[in-house]
This record gives structure tokens, C-alpha cells and sequence, in this order.
């Protein structure tokens, strides 16, 4: 299980940071197992790495073997909730230059993720001499980026592929009864996976919507799984040494004295979009009502040469939670040099890690000096298990989080607003009200 450490954040605490919120704790964590409070018709996730739909799971297995073995890249499409998961988990596991690593499976680009024509060209160029299959990805199914996407990839597909070829590299991952995509699906004969109604996007990462393209990038699913079922059986269990209720109330204890910002870092630049994923989750699940941590994160050592100013002496609303992987896949000894011109010999023979772990030492003592309270959350090593327990782990925290704040943490009614500005203001059918109100607006 993740290990949290607040012991660099327990001058900027009360005494009471945890035991004081043990009422609220025990309501919060009953809500989540009992399936009731607000946003209750949004909790599949808490019993999801048992009650997922194992005929599902193996065609989603079998859909992946496919796609490995009759694609050189798979274009994944989707956005929020619809996208970061995956894209964390892939980078996380296999690296942040993953499709630049040798590797047996398909190449993997997220495109609907934004309205980049740049961008989009640039896959399209990838794409070029390559076979290739589309997952996409959309609960409601109306998004506006990712059926863009969409129209534009499929046209694609299927000039390269024929209508009835292309059908057979198409893998619709949405609503199970309603939404465009469903529709198009249903109409096109496309393979179907659910994003089950019961499940918010930026929770879905365990359904079809993660699993898919994680498994196609050769990702062991089954461990994946296992990691978060073993995180859901530890955090049903309520009381002070419950890691999650640690990290929530830790965080709702800093945030009630003034620090408004979590920056989530980490020593590991495969972390990067894991740390997307953690903002989108946070971010939307809290940041409502006029409340909430704003959610940030940044990479060391390398943001230490940049940000690091600002966190050792801006202004004091931050504090920091280190994410760290105990153990590194490998070792790199630093070489001894006879001449010594740099200086480095002290460091002759010592591993890498050895200096990195110096680093996160100093770092801590350093920002804690400097007004900046600290939280470790620790994970064995990068592997498929400890990751699921790690996506479980912030799952489950942040329910009980929002929970403390006094928000409904499942809704995300500041996405909304955008989404229906941006199809009144392109002209969707029966946006026609808001649109004229828009433009005048607009127009001054
Ligand atoms: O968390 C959310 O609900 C959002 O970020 C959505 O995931 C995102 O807007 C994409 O929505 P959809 O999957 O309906 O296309």
C-alpha cells in the first residue's frame, strides 16, 4: 500500500489534524462504502476492481491481442477523463517516450484532446505507410473534441481500409444506451465497450476506457487490477492508520491554514501525466462552490532550476506532496575519473539513486525551512500492481477529501458550462437562445 508520511508537514498542522477530523472521516468513508451522499449515483468506482463485467474485461483483452497484432499504431481518442488515465498509466509504466522505445506493441497517439490542427497533422504524418486501428473514447458522446477527432480519423480509416475494413479497427468505448457515439456505433456495427453510468470520467481509468488502450500498449492488466483490488480491500478499512484518511486529512488540515496549493511532485519525468491524471481528478472534484486545493504539479529535480524559487521563497499558499518510487528498476554506478577536473569523485562509485535521494532530502528540509509543508506518499516501484494500488489509492483519498470540503466530489458543472458555450457558439442545433446571447456579448 502507498505509505503517507506528514511528518514535514506537522508544524504548519494542528495536533488534532487527524484526530480531530474522525467524525467527519468516519461519515465521509460510510458515504463512499455505503453508497450514499452527494453524488452517490457516481460511486461504481469504489467496488469497481471487484464488480467489473468479466465478459467485458475479456474482450477487452482479446480486442488488445488484436490490435497488437494487426496494428503498427492504435489512435486513441479522447479527452478529460476520457484520456488521461490511459496516457498516465502508459507513460508511467512504459515511458514518457513511448512510442520512441523498441517495443512489440503499436505505436500509441491520443489525439480529441484539443483543437490543435498542428498537432493533429502531426499524427496524421506518423500515421503515414503504417497500419492502424482507432479506439474512441466518449461517455457522453457529444463531446466536441473528440468527435471531431473522430469524424477526421474515421474519414481517414476508411479511405486506407474500405467502410467495411475499417469497421473491424474501430473500438467505441461509451454510454451503454444513449450519445451520439453510442448511436453511430450501434448503426456502423463498431466492437462496443461500456463506460458504465455509474462511473464519472475522471474515475473511469479501471474500466474499458483506461483498460483498452492500456493493454494494447502491453500493459498487464491483470496486475493492474490486482494492485487496485488490493487498495480497495486495505482503504474499506476505516481508522487513523487508513493511508487515504491520512493524505485527506492532511490536506484539508494545510488547506484550512492557508495553504491553498498542492503541488504534486515527483523525481520520475515517466510521473508527468500521472500527475494530469491526479489534477483533473482533484481539480474537478473539488474545485467547486467557490472552495478547493488548487491542484499543480511539477517534476524534480528538473523544476527545482525553475519553479524552485518560487516554492523556496513566493508566497507561502503551497505545500508539496512528493510521490516516490522506493525502488528503481536498475542501477547506474557514476564512474570514477582519475583526473577529477569536475570535482566529482566524491560521488565515484556511488549509485545514481544515491544522489537522487539526496536530492529529495535536501529538497524537503529546504522547502520546509522556507514555509512550504511537506507530504510523502511512497510506492515500492513502478510496477503494474503498485500503480493500480496508486490509482486507487488517490481514488479513494480524494472521495473522502471532497467529502471533508463539504462538496459533492462525483459532478463537474464548470465543465459543462464550456462544453454548451462551445456548441452554442459553433452553431449546434438547439444552443440557438444561447448562442445569440453569447454573440452579443461578445460583440460588445
Ligand atoms: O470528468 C469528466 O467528466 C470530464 O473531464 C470528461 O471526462 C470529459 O469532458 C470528456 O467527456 P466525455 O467522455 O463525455 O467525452
Amino acid at each position: 500500500m502507498p505509505k503517507v508520511d506528514a511528518s514535514n508537514a506537522l508544524n504548519f498542522l494542528p495536533e488534532n489534524w487527524l484526530t480531530g477530523r474522525e467524525a467527519d472521516l468516519t461519515e465521509a468513508h460510510a458515504m463512499l462504502q455505503e453508497g450514499r451522499g452527494p453524488g452517490s449515483d457516481f460511486l461504481g468506482w469504489v467496488h469497481l476492481p471487484e464488480n467489473y463485467d468479466k465478459e467485458e474485461y475479456a474482450r477487452i483483452k482479446a480486442a488488445a491481442a488484436k490490435i497488437r497484432s494487426d496494428s503498427q499504431a492504435l489512435v486513441v481518442i479522447g479527452i478529460g477523463g476520457s484520456y488521461l488515465g490511459a496516457r498516465a498509466v502508459i507513460e508511467l509504466l512504459g515511458s514518457p517516450n513511448y512510442n520512441l522505445c523498441k517495443k512489440d506493441g503499436p505505436e500509441i497517439y491520443f489525439v480529441g484532446n484539443g483543437l490543435s490542427t498542428d498537432a493533429m497533422l502531426e499524427v496524421m504524418e506518423q500515421l503515414k505507410g503504417k497500419d492502424w486501428s482507432i479506439n474512441v473514447i466518449s461517455k457522453s458522446g457529444t463531446t466536441t473534441e473528440p468527435a471531431v477527432a473522430f469524424r477526421i480519423f474515421k474519414a481517414m480509416l476508411e479511405e486506407k481500409y474500405g467502410k467495411e475494413g475499417a469497421k473491424g479497427r474501430i473500438y467505441a468505448t461509451t454510454d451503454a444506451h444513449k450519445g451520439a457515439l453510442k448511436g453511430l456505433a450501434d448503426a456502423e456495427g463498431y466492437e462496443e465497450f461500456v463506460v458504465p453510468d455509474d462511473v464519472g470520467g475522471r474515475y473511469s481509468v479501471l474500466t474499458a476506457v483506461g483498460l483498452l488502450p492500456i493493454a494494447a500498449a502491453g500493459i498487464d492488466i491483470d496486475a493492474l487490477m490486482a494492485g487496485a483490488h488490493e487498495a480497495m480491500e486495505t482503504l474499506a478499512k476505516p481508522g487513523m492508520d487508513n493511508p487515504a484518511w491520512q493524505y485527506a486529512a492532511a490536506r484539508n488540515g494545510l488547506y484550512d491554514g492557508g495553504k491553498k496549493i498542492e503541488l504534486l511532485a515527483c523525481y520520475e519525468p515517466s510521473f508527468r501525466f500521472f500527475a494530469e491524471w491526479w489534477k483533473q481528478l482533484y481539480g474537478e472534484s473539488e474545485g467547486k462552490e467557490g472552495k478547493g486545493i488548487f491542484p499543480a504539479s511539477v517534476e524534480f529535480t528538473a523544476d527545482l532550476h525553475s519553479m524552485g524559487q518560487y516554492i523556496q521563497e513566493g508566497e507561502r499558499h503551497l505545500f508539496e506532496t512528493v510521490v516516490r518510487f522506493a525502488e528503481c528498476n536498475g542501477q547506474i554506478i557514476i564512474p570514477n575519473d582519475p583526473d577529477n577536473v569536475d570535482g566529482l569523485n566524491f560521488l565515484s562509485g556511488k549509485p545514481l539513486s544515491f544522489v537522487a535521494e539526496k536530492a529529495f532530502q535536501g529538497v524537503v528540509l529546504a522547502h520546509v525551512d522556507g514555509g512550504v509543508p511537506n507530504l510523502s506518499v511512497t510506492v515500492p516501484k513502478r510496477t503494474a500492481n503498485a500503480v493500480g494500488q496508486l490509482i486507487y489509492f488517490f481514488e479513494y483519498s480524494c472521495g473522502l477529501s471532497g467529502h471533508l470540503l463539504k462538496v459533492n466530489p462525483f459532478n463537474q458543472p464548470g465543465v459543462e458550462a464550456y462544453k454548451k458555450n462551445m456548441f452554442a457558439l459553433l452553431g449546434k442545433p438547439g444552443y440557438e437562445d444561447r448562442k445569440a446571447e453569447l454573440e452579443a456579448r461578445l460583440n460588445g
